[in-house]
């Protein structure tokens, strides 16, 4: 199959393309569009054979579900058995926008789409081009990120099709994403809800609006014995082919740390890595080093994180050793991604060897 690329500008959607697209999903193919967050592969989500394709596609095991997104709410009432009133409020608040929400799924919904679950997460994204293509798709497009298994989530056209060429019919290039980070996920069906995958919509920002908020304590720490409660959290994600570590502490302790840790690799021989902010880039002797934006500026810390990571990978770096960031407000969704891009690997600077917080 040849992937159809086509470039338009995201606040003035191509119709006829986005028809073309919305007609591939009414026949049951598949089309990666561009979304605040990230981008995603979208098929028909009422449709058990295009979830199907959409695992497939993206070598995906089947019991990972998959975000069905809407472009209007009133069609919410066809995939949930009941919308409780801390939703609507959410809802009020946040959508369109990067929040996906769990509900307890209607009939409708195939379990393919859900991986087997009894529960639904939707999203209403906030982007011209996805609202024009969801609504010419028939109104439910499911859509995981649309990255191969494994690979970071992708924040360019360009990512899209590295990873998906001729394994989907179309993909709807409107330029970099906003956020660069996936949606915040919270479980409506449990009390106080709980956030599954931190995101742009903080704790904070969800708690100002209904009060009490739990968090899966997996999205922060390795948890022996404990599995995620979003399915697709417990796989291995966004890894760089080099090796990924963590150094946490105080700025210069960080900085000495890090080059010293570099210099070790480069005279093994290794190709290394360092992902910094602005202010330290300057400092570091590594062969690439990526620049995450300024300490304070959490925003650019997402949007750059997985573009760095593939870089790295394109790059054929051995070893790469990235600064933490805050884990306050949308630095905790980066820490998060962080974390798991490193598989939990972190050195404390100022002591010796390696942290473990696999809590054994
Ligand atoms: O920003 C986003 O959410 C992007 C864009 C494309 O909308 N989508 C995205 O989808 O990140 P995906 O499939 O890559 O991640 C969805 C996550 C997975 O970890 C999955 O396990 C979890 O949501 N999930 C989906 N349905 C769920 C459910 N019913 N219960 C618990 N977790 C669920
Ligand atoms: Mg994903």
């Amino acid at each position: 199959m040849e992937t159809k690329w086509i470039k338009m500008l995201e606040d003035k959607p191509d119709m006829v393309a986005v028809k073309e697209a919305g007609h591939i999903i009414k026949k049951g193919g598949l089309v990666a569009f561009p979304t605040e967050t990230v981008y995603g592969l979208g098929g028909d989500g009422l449709n058990q054979e295009a979830s199907q394709k959409i695992y497939a596609a993206k070598g995906r095991p089947s019991d990972n579900p998959l975000i069905i997104h809407i472009a209007d709410r009133g069609d919410l009432k066809r995939l949930v058995k009941e919308m409780p009133a801390k939703a609507e409020q959410l809802a009020d608040a946040f959508w369109p926008g990067p929040l996906t929400m769990i509900f307890q799924k209607s009939d409708e919904v195939p379990w393919e789409t859900t991986g087997g679950l009894s529960t639904v997460a939707v999203r209403f994204p906030n982007h011209p081009v996805a609202l024009a293509f969801i609504k010419e798709s028939g109104g439910f497009v499911a859509a995981p990120s649309a990255n191969t298994s494994g690979r970071p989530s992708p924040t360019l056209g360009s990512h899209v099709y590295e990873d998906l060429q001729g394994k989907i019919e179309m993909l709807l290039d409107s330029g970099e994403v906003g956020i660069g980070i996936e949606s915040t996920i919270i479980d409506m069906t449990v009390e106080p809800p709980m956030i599954l995958r931190p995101g742009f919509i903080t704790e904070e920002m969800l708690s100002e609006v209904i009060g009490s908020i739990a968090v899966d304590k997996t999205t922060q720490k390795q948890m022996a014995g404990m599995a995620p409660k979003a399915p697709g959290m417990k796989y291995r994600h966004y890894a760089p082919k080099g090796e990924l570590t963590i150094v946490s502490g105080s700025g210069q302790e960080v900085k000495d740390r890090i080059n010293m840790l570099l210099k070790a690799a480069k005279e093994k021989g290794l190709r290394t890595g360092v992902i910094g902010t602005e202010e330290n880039m300057e400092f570091y002797h590594a062969d690439i080093k990526m620049n995450a934006g300024k300490k304070a500026d959490e925003l650019t810390a997402a949007r750059r994180l997985y573009g760095i990571l593939r870089e790295f990978d394109e790059k054929q770096v051995d070893v790469i050793y990235s600064e933490a960031f805050p884990g306050t407000g949308v630095g905790q969704a980066v820490m998060n991604r962080l974390l798991k891009a490193a598989g939990h690997k972190v050195i404390q600077a100022g002591q010796r060897g390696e942290k473990d917080d696999s809590n054994r």
